[in-house]
C-alpha cells in the first residue's frame, strides 16, 4: 500500500526522490521521507502529511548526495507521525530501511533486541528490520540484510542503506513489489513502475525471496536464502511517461473517466477478428486445451475488480455454457474449496498485486485449480503466478478510485466469454454482432461523456443528500454495487448498491424525499421490471436519477432526472451505465472538497490482508 522509490547515479538524488513519491503518493499518504546518501553521511528527513510537507521540510536543508532512498505511508503498525514515517534507523543512525509490507513477528523480535539492549523509538514493525540488519551487520551488508531477513515472518518490500556502504542500495521483496529501472549509468528502483517511467521503461521485477544489490552501474539479483545468482531479463513497459501525468485535468479520476473510450480501444486492440468472429487472445494459448474441456469457472477479485467479476458471470453465462461463480477473493481464500477436475479461477486485478488476490489463487493452486488472470500492471505478481492472462492494456491508473481499468476489464471478459462460447455453442452471427458492437463502445463512450455538463448539474441537485440507494437487476445489477462504492469512496455520501428486485424485501423502507436512488434501467429484458421498482420509489415520494437508453420515455416520464446511454446489447451495458455512476461520484466529492485522488483512509494498492 505504500511506496517506494530509490536512485543511484550521477545525479541529484533528492529531486527524483521526491519526484518519484509524488507518483507514489496514491498508494499511500500520511507521511513520508526520504534518507539521501552524500559519500560520507546520510541525511534524512521525514515528516508526518503530504509529500508537498516533506518538499517545505527539505526546501530549508542542504540535502546533496547521489544516492537515496524514499518512503510514503500508508500506516498499518502506528500512528500517522513524524517519528513513525519511514525511513527507519538502528540507534546508531548507520542503516536506513524503507518498507511496504508487514512484519508479523515484529513484538518476538522487539523483545529479542530489547533483551540486548537496544532501544526502540516508533511504533512500527518496520524499526525491528533496522535494528536487525545493524546487529548483524560486521561490514557486509548485503550478509546483514540476509540474516536479518531469514529471521523475519511476513511481507515485505525493502530498500536498504547503510552510512558505511556508500554506493550501493539493497532491495529485498516476499509479497510486496519492488522493481529496478535500469537507466544509463543509473538505477532506480521501486515498488510500482509509475515513480520511475519518467527516466525509464526497462525494468526488471523482482520475484519473491529475491534480494538486489543495485550500484551506478550494475545490478545484481540473488535469492535471499542461499544468495543464489538469478539472472533476469529486461522487461519494456508500454506506458508512457505522459500517461502518469494531469494534463490539464483538475484530477486523475477525471481524466482516467475521459481515458475510457482509449482504454476501451485498447484492450481489444489487435483481439479482434472480424472474418471468424472469434477473438485472439495470444495469453490464452497456454491453457486453451484445457480451457475447451473447463465446466467449472470461478472469478475472483476485490473492490471494483470484484464488481467487474460480477458482470462477468453474466457475460460468460450469457455467451457460454460454463458453469459461472464469482466471489470476493477476500472470502473465496477462506472457503473449503473442493474443485471438480479442470477448474479454472479467474482472478481480475488492476494493480495484480492485492494481497487477497493473491492469496485466494494460491490457496485455487494448491487445491488444483487452473490460474487466469487478467491484470494492469505488466509483470505484477498475479500476472507472474497466474498460469496464463490477459493484460487489460488500460495505461497507468493513478486515482484511486477505479474507473478506467473497470471499462477495460469488462471489454476483455467479454472478448474471453466469446473466445470460449465461440468454441462452444455461440453462432457466428451472435459472434459477429458481439465484435461489431464492441467496436462501436469508444465512440458511444465520448458521446456520453459530453454530458458530463448534465451529470455535473445533477449532482449538484443532489449532492447534500446524506444516503443513496443504487439499484440495477441483472447486467446492471454490479453496477449498482460499483455506483454505489464509488459514491462512497470519493465523496464519503453514505451509498448502498441493491439488486432492485430485493428493495421490497427491506431497503424500500429507507425511501423518502431525502434519499435519492440511481436506477440504472437501460433497454434490456429486466426494463419492465425496473420501471416497477422506480413507481414503487416514486409513489413513496423518493427521488430517481435513472440511467436509461436514448429516447426511452417511459423512463422519462417518471423519473426526476434522466441520464441517457446510447443503445448497445445487454451485456454490453455496463460498460456504458457506469460512466454516469463515475462522474455523479467524482462531482458530488468535488462539490463536498473532497480529497478526489487521494480519498481518506484509502490507499490504490492493497498489498496488506
Ligand atoms: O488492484 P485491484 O484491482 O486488485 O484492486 C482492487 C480494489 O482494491 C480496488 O478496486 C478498490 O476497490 C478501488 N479503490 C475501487 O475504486
Amino acid at each position: 500500500m505504500c511506496g517506494i522509490v530509490c536512485y543511484i547515479g550521477s545525479k541529484e538524488a533528492t529531486p527524483i526522490l521526491i519526484e518519484g513519491l509524488k507518483r507514489l503518493e496514491y498508494r499511500g499518504y500520511d507521511s513520508a521521507g526520504i534518507a539521501v546518501h552524500d559519500g560520507k553521511n546520510v541525511h534524512l528527513v521525514k515528516t508526518k502529511g503530504r509529500i508537498s510537507d516533506l518538499e517545505i521540510k527539505i526546501s530549508n536543508l542542504q540535502i546533496r548526495g547521489n544516492m537515496g532512498i524514499g518512503h510514503t505511508r500508508w500506516a498499518t503498525h502506528g500512528e500517522p507521525t513524524d517519528i513513525n514515517a519511514h525511513p527507519h534507523t538502528d540507534e546508531d543512525g548507520n542503516v536506513f530501511v524503507v518498507h511496504n509490507g508487514i512484519i508479523e513477528n515484529y513484538s518476538i523480535l522487539k523483545r529479542r533486541l530489547e533483551k540486548e539492549g537496544i532501544r526502540f523509538r516508533t511504533d512500527t514493525d518496520t524499526e525491528v528490520l533496522a535494528h536487525l540488519i545493524s546487529y548483524y551487520f560486521d561490514g557486509d551488508l548485503i550478509e546483514a540484510v540476509r540474516r536479518a531477513l531469514a529471521d523475519v515472518e511476513g511481507t515485505f518490500g525493502i530498500a536498504v542503506i547503510h552510512r558505511e556502504s556508500p554506493g550501493r542500495i539493497i532491495l529485498a521483496r516476499r509479497g510486496s513489489p519492488i522493481v529496478i529501472g535500469i537507466g544509463n549509468g543509473e538505477h532506480f528502483a521501486a515498488s510500482d513502475v509509475n515513480a520511475m517511467i519518467r527516466y525509464t521503461a526497462n525494468v526488471v521485477p523482482l520475484e519473491d525471496n529475491e534480494l538486489a544489490v543495485v550500484t551506478r552501474d550494475d545490478f545484481n539479483i540473488m535469492t535471499i536464502q542461499a544468495a543464489k545468482i538469478v539472472n533476469r531479463s529486461i522487461t519494456t513497459v508500454d506506458w508512457k511517461a505522459e500517461e502518469a501525468e494531469l494534463n490539464g485535468f483538475p484530477h486523475y479520476m477525471l481524466k482516467e473517466i475521459y481515458e475510457q473510450p482509449e482504454a476501451v480501444n485498447n484492450a481489444m486492440r489487435g483481439r479482434i477478428d472480424p472474418a471468424e468472429a472469434v477473438p485472439k487472445l495470444g495469453g490464452i494459448e497456454p491453457v486453451w486445451d484445457d480451457l475447451k474441456r473447463c465446466k467449472n469457472f470461478i472469478i475472483v477479485g476485490c473492490g471494483t475488480s470484484y464488481h467487474a467479476g460480477y458482470v462477468g458471470r453474466y457475460i460468460f453465462e450469457r455467451l457460454t455454457d460454463l458453469d459461472v461463480d464469482v466471489e470476493l477473493a477476500s472470502e473465496f481464500r477462506y472457503r473449503k474449496l473442493n474443485f471438480p477436475s479442470n477448474t479454472f479461477v479467474l482472478a481480475l486485478s488492476q494493480s495484480g498485486e492485492t494481497a487477497d488476490t493473491l492469496a485466494a489463487i494460491r490457496e485455487a493452486r494448491r487445491k488444483g485449480a487452473k490460474l487466469l488472470g487478467i491484470v494492469n500492471v505488466v509483470g505484477s505478481s498475479i500476472a507472474r503466478e497466474t498460469d496464463a492472462g490477459v493484460y487489460n492494456h488500460a495505461g497507468p491508473e493513478i486515482g484511486v478510485a477505479s474507473t478506467k481499468n473497470f471499462t477495460s476489464q469488462l471489454v476483455v471478459l467479454t472478448l474471453l466469454a466469446l473466445l470460449i462460447g465461440r468454441h462452444h455453442n455461440l453462432s457466428y452471427t451472435e459472434g459477429a454482432e458481439a465484435i461489431r458492437e464492441l467496436k462501436a463502445l469508444p465512440g458511444k463512450i465520448k458521446e456520453m461523456l459530453f454530458q458530463a455538463n448534465h451529470i455535473q448539474a445533477i449532482a449538484e441537485k443532489y449532492y447534500r443528500c446524506n444516503n443513496w440507494l443504487f439499484i440495477g437487476r441483472k447486467f446492471n445489477y454490479p453496477i449498482a454495487l460499483e455506483g454505489a462504492l464509488k459514491l462512497k469512496e470519493v465523496s464519503y455520501i453514505h451509498a448502498e448498491g441493491y439488486a432492485a428486485g430485493e428493495m421490497k424485501h427491506g431497503p424500500i423502507a429507507l425511501i423518502n424525499p431525502e434519499m435519492p436512488t440511481v436506477a440504472i434501467v437501460p433497454q434490456d429484458d429486466m426494463h419492465e421490471k425496473m420501471i416497477n421498482n422506480i413507481q414503487e420509489i416514486k409513489s413513496r415520494k423518493g427521488p430517481v436519477i435513472a440511467i436509461s437508453t436514448l429516447g426511452d420515455r417511459e423512463v422519462k416520464k417518471i423519473a426526476d432526472d434522466v441520464i441517457e446511454i446510447p443503445r448497445t446489447l445487454d451485456y454490453l451495458y455496463p460498460i456504458l451505465t457506469v460512466i454516469p455512476c463515475q462522474l455523479l461520484a467524482y462531482y458530488c466529492a468535488v462539490l463536498l472538497g473532497r480529497d478526489v485522488d487521494k480519498p481518506r483512509n484509502l490507499a490504490k494498492s492493497v498489498t496488506v490482508e
